[in-house]
């Protein structure tokens, strides 16, 4: 059995998703979720679903070990969900090609600091891009860049607003990611 951490930095609906799917199965299970923010909404879903949910400073994150200490004994595989830092350097180091990323949009395509939520669905709408979707990819030391593992479409329709394409790729995430995280930690077992 495998042992999952998520990071999140937000509402948490992938955090809860991904706790579900792996109460149920004899792969892997969700050990605890870390965050950054205090009072991220993903505090309150692990309450419910009797799941730890620690929050870090980000002095404790990038200047010293202390979340790499308390990883390293709770994780074989990270899984970031709406989670809003860089991974530094110890952690990535640490877990080779075991940590996970979604991206709410077809990588390359905005990508990048800055790009992260509704700042990328509007931009698809802006754009008037006639698709957008999700991408799972391995995290590296730059943003949005590391080997792509998984990717979903979904068409942008002229009436679509910057909501109901977050809703769409939602969709995707909720359909794909656990099962996606799932693959991947059997691929390096
Ligand atoms: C998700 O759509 C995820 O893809 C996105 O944040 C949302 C978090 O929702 N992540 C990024 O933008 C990372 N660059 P959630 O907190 O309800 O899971």
């Amino acid at each position: 059995m495998k042992r999952i951490v998520i990071f999140a930095s937000g509402s948490g609906s992938n955090a809860e998703n991904i706790i579900n799917y792996f109460s149920n199965r004899n792969t892997a299970e969700v050990r605890m979720v870390l965050s950054n923010r205090s009072r991220a909404g993903v505090f309150e879903r692990c309450k419910r679903l009797n799941i730890p949910c620690q929050h870090f400073k980000k002095s404790d994150f990038f200047e010293s070990n202390t979340v790499l200490e308390l990883l390293q004994k709770e994780a074989d595989f990270i899984v970031l969900a709406g989670f809003l830092l860089k991974i530094p350097e110890n952690i990535i180091k640490a877990y080779p090609n075991e940590i996970v990323n979604i991206h709410p949009a077809l990588l390359p395509k905005y990508g990048g600091k800055g790009m992260y939520g509704m700042n990328v669905h509007r931009a698809i709408k802006e754009n008037n891009e006639p698709e957008t979707g999700i991408t799972i990819h391995y995290v590296n030391e730059h943003y949005d860049e590391g080997g792509i593992i998984f990717q979903a479409k979904t068409a942008v329709e002229e009436s679509d607003t910057p909501e109901s394409i977050a809703q769409k790729v939602h969709e995707l995430e909720y359909a794909h990611f656990p099962r996606v995280i799932e693959e991947t930690i059997a691929k390096h077992a």
